[in-house]
Order: C-alpha cells, then sequence, then structure tokens
C-alpha cells in the first residue's frame, strides 16, 4: 500500500497504483496469458516459488492477476491482495483457510445465498458449525459467541436485503476476543465503503459486479495483511482457486472508471428508490441512503454513498412480482448486477430454492 495515494479520488488512485510500463511502453496493463514463467537461475527460482508473491505458475500467482490485486488491495486501503476465479472462490477459500474442525463461525441470517450454503453445507460437513444472527444488532452477534468461535462474518449492505452491519462495533468487539472478522464488500464497492478503515481484518469481493462493471468477467478478490492473505493464498494454491489473467485482465479495465460508475450508480439508485416510496403499489422499499431506512444513520457514518441496488415489496405480493417484472422496458430480467445493463430480480423465486427453509420470501 502506498498512503501517498490514500488523499486522491478512486479513479485516480485506480490508474496511479500500478502505473508501471511495460518494456514497449504500453500505457494499458499487458495481459499476460501464460501459465508458466522461466526461471533464469536457482534465485530468482527461489523468488518465483515465495507464497503469495511468486509468479511460477498461474495457479500460484499471475503478473495481471498481481497488478488488479495491487489496485483492489490500495482502494481498499490494505496490506496486501490475491485474486480468485469468482466472489464465490473468493469466499470459500477464505472460509475454509481460517477455520478447522470444531471451529464456529457467526455469521448473518440476511447474506448472499451462495454464502450461506457453503457455511451450512459445506463447512457443517467438516465440522464447522455455523450460528447466523439478525446482522441490524451488535449484541446478537456478541450473544451468538462461544468459546470455539474462531471469525465473524460480516456482508454489508446485504444481499438482498440491503441490511447493514455496524463494522466498526462489530470489529472491535472480536478484536476485544482475539476473533478474526471478513467483510463482504461486494454491494459497497471500496469507493463507497473501506471496512479496513473500521479494523476488519479480510475483506472479499465479488469482482464480477461493480468492479468489473461490464457483465462480461467472473472473477473475486480479497484484501488484508499480508499474514491473513498468505494463509488463503495457499489454501487457494491447493483448491485451484486462482483468478484467469484474462479475468483479471478486464477488471484492471473496469476498475479504472469504478469510481465514475459509482457516483452514476449512488445517483440513479437513490432516484430510482426515492420514485418507489412515492409509488402507491409498492409496500416497502429497502435502499440505506433513504431517510426512511431503518439504519440511516449507520449507513451516513460507514459508506459515502448507498449504490445501485434498490429492494422493494409489491403491495400485489410474492405472485404479482413476475407480471411487473415481464412488462418493464427497461430493465433486463436477469441475475448479475453492477455492470452498465439495468438488471431486476425476484430474490425469493431466483435463490429461494437454494436456500435452507427452501422458497422463503423472506430472504427477499
Ligand atoms: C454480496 C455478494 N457476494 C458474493 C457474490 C458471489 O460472486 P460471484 O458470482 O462472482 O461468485 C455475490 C453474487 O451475486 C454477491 O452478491
Amino acid at each position: 500500500m502506498n498512503p501517498s495515494l490514500d488523499h486522491l479520488a478512486p479513479s485516480t488512485v485506480a490508474i496511479l497504483t500500478d502505473r508501471d510500463y511495460s518494456e514497449e511502453l504500453g500505457i494499458s496493463a499487458d495481459l499476460h496469458q501464460s501459465v508458466g514463467y522461466v526461471f533464469l537461475n536457482d534465485e530468482h527460482k527461489a523468488e518465483l516459488t515465495r507464497p503469495l508473491t511468486g509468479m511460477s505458475y498461474t495457479r500460484r500467482n499471475n503478473p495481471t492477476s498481481a497488478r488488479f490485486a495491487k489496485v483492489m488491495a490500495q482502494l481498499e486501503r490494505a496490506e496486501t491482495g490475491m485474486t480468485f476465479a469468482s466472489g464465490v472462490g473468493a469466499i470459500a477459500t477464505t472460509l475454509t483457510a481460517l477455520t478447522d474442525a470444531g471451529d464456529h463461525l457467526v455469521a448473518q441470517a440476511s447474506q448472499f445465498a451462495e454464502t450461506t450454503r457453503f457455511m451450512e453445507g459445506v463447512l457443517g460437513k467438516y465440522g464447522v458449525q455455523t450460528t447466523r444472527v439478525d446482522q441490524t444488532s451488535v449484541d446478537a452477534f456478541e450473544r451468538a459467541i462461544t468459546r470455539h468461535t474462531k471469525l465473524i462474518y460480516i456482508e454489508t449492505p446485504s444481499n438482498p436485503l440491503l441490511h447493514l452491519t455496524d463494522l466498526k462495533a462489530i470489529a472491535d468487539m472480536a478484536k476485544a476476543k482475539g476473533i478474526v472478522t471478513v467483510a463482504d464488500n461486494t454491494l459497497a464497492t471500496p469507493v463507497n465503503q473501506r471496512p479496513h478503515e473500521s479494523g476488519i481484518d479480510i475483506v472479499v469481493h465479488s469482482v464480477t459486479k461493480y468492479i468489473g462493471g461490464h457483465n462480461d468477467l467472473m472473477a473475486g478478490c480479497v484484501t488484508g495483511s499480508r499474514e491473513l492473505v498468505e494463509r488463503i493464498w495457499d489454501t487457494s494454491y491447493t483448491t485451484g482457486a486462482a483468478g484467469a489473467p484474462f479475468n483479471t485482465w478486464l477488471a484492471l479495465r473496469g476498475i479504472r472508471t469504478l469510481g465514475l460508475r459509482m457516483k452514476q450508480h449512488n445517483a440513479n439508485g437513490h432516484a430510482i428508490a426515492a420514485c418507489l416510496e412515492r409509488h402507491p403499489a409498492v409496500k416497502a422499499v429497502y435502499y440505506p441512503g433513504l431517510e426512511s431506512h431503518p439504519q440511516h444513520e449507520l449507513a451516513k457514518r460507514q459508506m459515502s454513498g448507498f449504490g445501485g441496488v434498490v429492494t422493494f415489496e409489491l403491495r400485489s405480493g410474492y405472485d404479482a412480482a413476475h407480471r411487473f417484472i415481464e412488462q418493464l422496458k427497461i430493465p433486463t430480467h436477469s441475475g448479475g448486477l453492477g455492470g452498465i445493463n439495468s438488471t431486476v430480480l425476484q430474490p425469493a423465486s431466483f435463490f429461494g430454492n437454494r436456500l435452507p427453509g427452501s422458497g422463503s420470501p423472506r430472504w427477499g
């Protein structure tokens, strides 16, 4: 991390962090589409096979992926970072690396569906238990802690209900008890929120969303201290979860305009949420930027913008949603968010059968 860049706008940071011209003096980043790299001598080989930073083989690391991770670490204000094949790859590898059989996790009732599936469906099989709590209550996290709790997992804002978690309160409480904290910052992006600044140990991202920004790549990322990221890297090298260079190259191209795009997402999200809130057919709108959001004060404290995702419920109910979606002219009915297309989705029917207690509309 280079603290002298911290006072600059994210778009400037995203361009200056890795300004490092190739021999050909290309102004944009090179795509290193190579699996392996040549060892010039034994000393060079030792350098290329170091944990995390060594680039002897693309499953270890790759110059294009490392360059993208460096920009992410700078934007998130972390010591270092690494890339993954997807957001889920980043989450699954982080949770696997930082827990052992017999450990306990505290996570949220409202969080991305596959995160819940991984915790309960995969980690559970290997003896890691998860308790999920109401994320709006710091006390609920604290009450769920046992002497086996190794990690607290946060997603704020959460997908799809846009509930918030108090990053600083959880980080302070966890630190005092020696518990590692991980936060999924996908829906906020480092432009709107930087969890490390509140004391969170590891930040994970689905780069597939706002950071890639064009609905054309799948990638994930983790940032944090070298010590923790090296542990995650060690598991990634074994599970083969590494980011692919073409995708991280696209992510590098996307991240250059993240600051500008988030400005517009924040404005559009707010305008749509305010419009929906006034509409008689709408029962409830969940958007942290609205004064009516029950955690609006917390949103203003830990976020500088509220993003482009708006969640709402129709008065006509669950079954009417697909008729409503069919009549929309501009948004595309599709999964995925954070790209250049407006998308619309009914999460309860899309994710419902992937969740425990399947199909429950209360998940969104
Ligand atoms: C908050 C959040 N985290 C993680 C993911 C998973 O990311 P990916 O689809 O890149 O695996 C998603 C995907 O929607 C998400 O919304």
